[in-house]
């Protein structure tokens, strides 16, 4: 099987607070999600690359950042509506149903190519496929109107990351029978009765979500670089 990097970058970023979507976003000097996309075009071992966008987003194309990736403007509304479009995009590049697929959110631009090839070797011989996840280090809570209402053990809680690696045509199934409002590939997987693997990225791989994570993520690749 072909490996296929999906990257759903359709959302508005409205937890970000800036003007527009945040993975177009100034960070370290480039969109946010050049970063994503540079860490996906230098992994070795990728079919093709496919961004989905929002329709009519012409945003990667103006900033010259569309030349080594497909581009598909069939963004939905809910980040799995945008993943089950991309999917259907896949087919006509010439995907095949047992190929795997990476999902990966444009958002979480401190991916490098060592965490994908990882999770790659990780899952492919896999039956079922897998995600990165960090092991939680906080304790976690169960609130109920602004108290707590349960601790719950952190020793087997993992934070679901990306990419989320599984076969296109069981991806595609899962998906559609979840529907639009699961927020990971894995859930809609586990849903139909199966365990996908859980694989460490060792090194910072969050997602820029809120304002203060733009500085974070900056200082992340300086210290990498440095
Ligand atoms: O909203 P959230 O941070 O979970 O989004 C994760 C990724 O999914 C982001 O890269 C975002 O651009 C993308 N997304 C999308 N279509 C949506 C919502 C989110 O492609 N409708």
């Amino acid at each position: 099987p072909r490996y296929w990097a999906l990257i759903p970058c359709a959302g508005s970023g409205a937890r970000a607070g800036a003007d527009g979507p945040k993975q177009y976003q100034a960070l370290a000097g480039r969109p946010l999600v050049a970063h994503t996309l540079a860490a996906f075009a230098a992994t070795p071992g990728l079919a093709g690359i496919l961004v989905v966008v929002a329709p009519g987003d012409t945003t990667l194309e103006a900033q010259g950042l569309a030349e080594a990736v497909h581009v598909a403007d069939c963004g939905g509304a809910s980040r799995a509506a945008s993943v089950s479009a991309g999917l259907a995009v896949l087919h006509t590049l010439g995907a095949q149903p047992q190929d795997w697929v990476l999902v990966h959110d444009a958002a979480r631009c401190l991916i490098t190519p060592a965490q994908i090839q990882r999770l790659m070797a990780a899952c492919a011989d896999d039956a079922v496929g897998g995600l990165l996840a960090q092991p939680l280090a906080d304790t976690l809570k169960v609130g109920a109107e602004g108290r707590v209402s349960a601790t719950l053990e952190r020793g087997d809680k993992w934070l679901a990351q990306t990419p989320q690696m599984f076969r296109l045509a069981p991806l595609q199934q899962a998906l559609q029978a979840s529907g639009p409002t699961v927020t990971d590939e894995a859930s809609a997987i586990e849903a139909q009765g199966q365990r996908p693997r859980l694989v460490a990225p060792e090194g910072a791989n969050f997602k820029v979500t809120y304002p203060d994570d733009f500085a974070l993520a900056e200082a992340v690749l300086k210290a990498r670089l440095a």
